[in-house]
């Protein structure tokens, strides 16, 4: 029975269902809980004890519905908590981090940029990566204060996102970046705003499916896929409104309830 228990996702608002549409995707037998975390948001500019708290928090309240593994859709939480949670629970986690490698690899102007939050950015993990892959390499590392507000506010496509970003990405512009991480999953809602505004031969990386094929992989070597033929169920809770996650999801197509919870 095992098998039937959900998939639980968690971030700190709506940004973290760019991952979980890829889940519903590559693995369309699973039942999924995803919290978002609205009220707490941003996370990027807590401290690493308050990061480490509120996915402690977000953490139980799935366990206690039941997860067998859980992902933290999340890049703030996942380079500031994901350790700590992996000490203390016993089930798996699958975490998210800016696709550093990939971009660094592929790079032929040798100058890269990365967009993520300040706690992303200034994690311990984040500078282990960045040091392992980018010698030799520019990389042009922007917050992106604003932008989760902005996208918990549902406002991706207004003239003043689109003026917000175009100011923030032009360092990156400067140094003739080829590759833009984005290391936030808030941030592939900004993708067709974005490729408005980058020059062509901007290549955008975002992990959401990698993540997915992750999750993929854990469940199948824990031999906790779940092999039935019933139609998934997916569960969306928010701590504030409900708007933005339902305008978020409307077009996955799948047996979905989302509501309010406190938590
Ligand atoms: N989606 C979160 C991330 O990937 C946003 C963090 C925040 O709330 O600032 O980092």
């Amino acid at each position: 029975m095992l098998n039937d228990q959900p998939i639980g996702v968690f971030d700190s608002g709506v940004g973290g269902t760019s991952i979980w549409k890829e889940l519903v995707e590559l693995l369309p037998s699973e039942n999924t809980i995803y919290l978002a975390d609205s009220n707490n948001a941003p996370y990027g500019e807590k401290t690493a004890e308050e990061i480490i708290q509120l996915s402690v928090k977000n953490t139980e309240e799935l366990l206690q519905r039941n997860c067998k593994i859980i992902v933290v859709a999340c890049n703030t939480a996942t380079t500031n908590a994901i350790a700590y949670l992996r000490k203390k629970y016993s089930v798996p986690f699958i975490g998210i981090e800016p696709a550093i490698k990939p971009a660094a690899l592929s790079s032929q102007n040798k100058s890269i940029g990365i967009l993520a939050t300040k706690g992303t950015l200034s994690s311990s993990l984040f500078a282990q990566t960045s040091n392992l892959y980018t010698s030799g390499l520019e990389v042009v590392e922007i917050t992106g204060t604003g932008l989760v507000e902005r996208i918990e506010a549902g406002k991706l496509h207004d003239p003043e996102t689109r003026h917000f970003l175009k100011n923030l990405i032009r360092p990156m512009l400067e140094k003739n970046i080829d590759y833009l991480v984005l290391g936030c999953s808030h941030y592939p809602y900004l993708i067709p705003v974005l490729k408005q505004i980058l020059p062509t031969g901007i290549t955008i990386i975002d992990s959401g499916e990698a993540v997915a094929r992750q999750t993929k992989n854990i469940l199948t070597r824990n031999g906790i896929l779940n092999d039935s033929k019933k139609a998934a169920t997916h569960e969306l809770y928010t701590n504030l409104e409900t708007e933005v996650l339902i305008n978020l999801t409307k077009a996955v197509n799948c047996k979905k309830q989302i509501r309010y919870l406190d938590f």
